[in-house]
């Protein structure tokens, strides 16, 4: 039976979510941008981050994009499909791009690619996780709350076959 194992704490989450607001707000050096999130795992994230953003002073439109991904697997094939789009035009826009966790990237880079092909002038990346070790395609976000080992992970929305995403903090599924 698999147990969960907290790594990263729900306070360690707060802390780093204020962090990377300051982060976006300094390296993005604009107000006017649209953040759209990678569904489902980006909404515990974007939901907290966009808040932290606020209190910067800053109050991005919001949007988000649905891409077909593992289903019940814990594996990656291959790059999905978009399954619903942006309802905001980016075109000459510019984007911040948020998601869970950057794993082997496919996902990612079809979500700035598919925005960018929407006329957005610029498409920055932020990630919650990163697995940098498992990468299929190059790929570096522009910011990112912690790297992590390749490790299956759940919590602060992640999912495993659509279980853990409540929790308020991110574990990794291990066997008993
Ligand atoms: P990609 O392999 O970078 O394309 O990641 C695609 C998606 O797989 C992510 O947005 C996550 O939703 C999911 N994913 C990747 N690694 C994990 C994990 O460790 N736990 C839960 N979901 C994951």
């Amino acid at each position: 039976m698999a147990v969960l194992k907290e790594i990263i704490s729900e306070e360690r989450l707060r802390l780093r979510v204020e962090e990377i607001s300051h982060e976006i707000a300094e390296g993005m050096a604009r107000k006017d941008f649209v953040m759209v999130g990678v569904l489902k795992g980006s909404v515990v994230f974007l939901a907290d981050l966009m808040r932290a953003l606020h209190r910067r002073g800053l109050c991005p439109t919001v949007d988000f994009i649905t891409i077909s991904s593992y289903g019940d697997s814990t594996e990656s094939s291959s790059a999905g499909k978009i399954i619903s789009g942006l309802h905001h035009d980016v075109e000459g826009k510019v984007v911040l791009l948020v998601d869970d966790i950057a794993d082997t990237a496919l996902t990612l880079k079809q979500a700035r690619d598919h925005i960018l092909s929407m006329g957005a002038t610029r498409a920055f990346t932020c990630v919650l996780l990163d697995k940098a070790g498992r990468r299929k395609v190059e790929f570096e976000p522009d910011f990112r709350g912690f790297a992590i080992e390749n490790v299956f992970v759940v919590g602060y929305g992640l999912d495993a076959a659509h279980r853990h995403r409540c929790l308020p903090y991110v574990a990794r599924l291990e066997d008993e």
